[in-house]
């Protein structure tokens, strides 16, 4: 199925107001007998200051249409969006630019390094950029997640919570266009998911930020605006104002 949905500001997400966008987006990993259609002409907008949820069963391309949107994976036809730039057909070099400079990861590995502590590992993004943060923006972020009190702390100091906010963070002091999560509080006990979920949540209220996420969890997903749902590779409903109970009946008639 081929979606414009409409936001929940009521606009239909274009090239104009989406930070991202898929459009007829196909991925085929190998060929012949062996290939897997990951993606089927995939075509969504993910609107600016708002905090998107994909879901659906495993192996319905979650993942892969996270990576395509994050210029992590190629698409094997289609365009991806990026604001106003397409970043199909962008050279590696480009890619690594853009990424670098307009996109935030938060992954179920908090991957922060353990020598560093919160605050170096916060500033890293910006440092190997070569960029200085903002100090104003520095203090609201750390304010934002809590971490104000720990910032001369290592990773092994901090809660599984704690660190993933670190990693929070650390996406998104460099102000990117859009952050990606895939499962972030998938290894978390539900008191530090729910902390690092009203994290995510706070930075689109107060700060505008965009988030695409993928879990697996009904009551992740109904922090989000808005939960996309996937199976066998398309986009097949979506569900604005998620409660969990709405996404758990969703999952259920999915056959998930
Ligand atoms: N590198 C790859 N090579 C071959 N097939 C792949 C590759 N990556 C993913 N796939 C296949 O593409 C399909 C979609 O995978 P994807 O990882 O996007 O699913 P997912 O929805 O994220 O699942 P999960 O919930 O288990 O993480 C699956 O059938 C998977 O086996
Ligand atoms: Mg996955």
């Amino acid at each position: 199925m081929t979606s414009t949905f409409t936001s929940p500001q009521g606009r239909n997400p274009d090239a104009s107001t989406a930070a991202v966008m898929a459009d007829g987006v196909s991925k085929v990993y190998g060929s012949g007998d062996a290939a897997v259609h990951a993606l089927r002409g995939v075509s969504i907008g993910f609107v600016s200051g708002v905090f998107t949820a994909i879901m659906g069963p495993s192996g319905s391309g979650k993942s892969t249409l996270m990576h395509c949107l994050a210029g992590l994976d190629t698409v094997t036809s289609g365009r991806i969006m990026l604001g106003d730039a397409e970043i199909t057909g962008l050279s590696d070099r480009q890619l690594t630019l853009l990424r670098r400079d307009r996109v935030g990861f938060v992954f179920q590995a908090f991957n922060l390094l353990p020598t560093l502590t919160a605050e170096q590992n916060i500033r890293l993004p910006l440092d190997l950029a070569g960029r200085k943060a903002d100090q104003a923006w520095f203090d609201q972020v750390v304010d934002v997640v809590g971490l104000r009190d720990r910032l001369g702390h290592r990773p092994s100091e901090l809660s599984g919570g704690q660190q993933q906010r670190v990693a929070c963070a650390r996406a998104l002091v460099a102000r990117p266009d859009v952050i990606f999560a895939d499962e972030p509080t998938g290894n978390l006990d539900s008191r530090s998911g729910a902390e690092v979920l009203g994290f995510l949540r706070a930075s689109v209220r107060e700060m505008g930020q965009t988030i695409v996420m993928v879990t697996h969890d009904p009551v992740a997903a109904s922090y989000a605006d808005r939960v996309v749902f996937l199976r066998d590779g398309e986009i097949v409903s979506e569900i604005v104002q998620p409660t969990p109970d709405a996404v758990l009946d969703q999952l259920k008639r999915l056959g998930a």
